[in-house]
């Protein structure tokens, strides 16, 4: 045998030993494990996008069970609810696939891209158990859109519909039901409107009433990371992905997170984490989710170690 072959057959020896030891389990993997919810028009598994960071996670931090949440039976139904099922379903869907996941059951950290990011921190508010540890939202909308410019990949066809429907009736009851970007649909002009029809964003911002448990919960996180893209050109506005939104009345001036009602009256914990350093607020100088892998490794890997 030469040195190669030898090299080689040492490789495969250890391939095959790590693939002969037994599998991790949540009681001896001390790796927290990291949970993903892709965003509109994506999947759990699409190679490009949420595949690669879930690959790119566990060759940066061995040992990870990463799970990419799929919402529905395969990729099409995965695609087709990220749009049309109801967010509250999709919200207790992911419960209870975290209740059930036997590798999540001593926590994990969770990674939510784009309108991922307000459903999971939705998760996080609604199911404390498992706990989540570091919640990480890329281009999340947390105070919702007013607009939508523009949708991802090919769905063009799909947007301009929506896009439709928005302007049509966005807080129409048959519209909150079934289009998802009508559940985080904010109309700074019809503020009241907002507050009393959307079923899903005024409900875990605490704009209908107060649920002592979302604030309690959101507040057991360890960190929550906010990711902002700087030219950001589907979301409207970009303020939204550090929980800032236009002034009520008017779509032009905005106000932060720290001047907001939401912050002042802290009805989500917010000040209160913020004033524990829990919050984390991120640039990138980049449209909508784009990163680097460069840019990843260094300022999100070491949140999930
Ligand atoms: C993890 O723990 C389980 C039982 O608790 C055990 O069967 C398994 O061998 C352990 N795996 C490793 C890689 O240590
Ligand atoms: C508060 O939220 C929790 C979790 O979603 C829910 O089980 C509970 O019924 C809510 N409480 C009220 C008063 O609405």
């Amino acid at each position: 045998m030469d040195v190669q072959a030898v090299g080689l057959s040492l490789l495969l020896l250890h391939f095959t030993s790590a693939l002969q030891t037994q599998p991790w389990t949540a009681q001896n993997n001390t790796q927290l494990p990291v949970v993903i919810w892709h965003g509109m028009g994506d999947s759990c598994c699409n190679p490009l996008s949420m595949g690669f960071i879930k690959k790119l996670v566990e060759e940066k931090v061995p040992g990870t069970y990463v799970l990419s949440l799929e919402i529905g039976n395969g990729i099409t139904e995965d695609v087709e609810n990220s749009f049309f099922m109801n967010v509250n379903d999709q919200v207790e869907l992911v419960c209870n696939i975290l209740s059930k996941d036997k590798m999540l059951q001593n926590g994990y950290n969770a990674m939510g891209f784009s309108q991922g990011g307000q459903f999971l921190r939705a998760v996080a508010q609604r199911c404390p158990s498992p706990a989540m540890k570091n919640l990480i939202s890329f281009g999340g909308q947390h105070q919702g859109v007013y607009g939508l410019p523009r949708c991802p990949g090919e769905s063009s066809h799909i947007c301009n519909w929506i896009r439709k429907m928005l302007n049509w009736g966005a807080y129409s009851s048959p519209i909150q039901e079934h289009l998802v970007q009508a559940e985080y649909w904010h109309d700074p002009l019809n503020e009241e409107l907002y507050r009393s029809k959307s079923v899903f964003l005024a409900d875990i911002n605490q704009e209908k009433g107060i649920n002592g448990s979302y604030k309690e919960n959101l507040m057991k996180l360890n960190k929550f990371v906010m990711v902002k893209f700087l030219k950001d050109s589907m979301v409207v506005p970009v303020d939204s992905e550090w929980f800032g939104f236009y002034n009520a009345g008017q779509a032009k001036v905005t106000y932060t997170l720290q001047e907001s009602d939401l912050y002042l009256e802290d009805r989500l914990g917010l000040k209160v984490m913020d004033n524990a350093k829990k919050l984390e607020f991120l640039t990138v100088d980049g449209d909508h989710l784009q990163f680097s892998e460069e840019w990843f490794i260094t300022n999100i890997i070491p949140y999930l170690k």
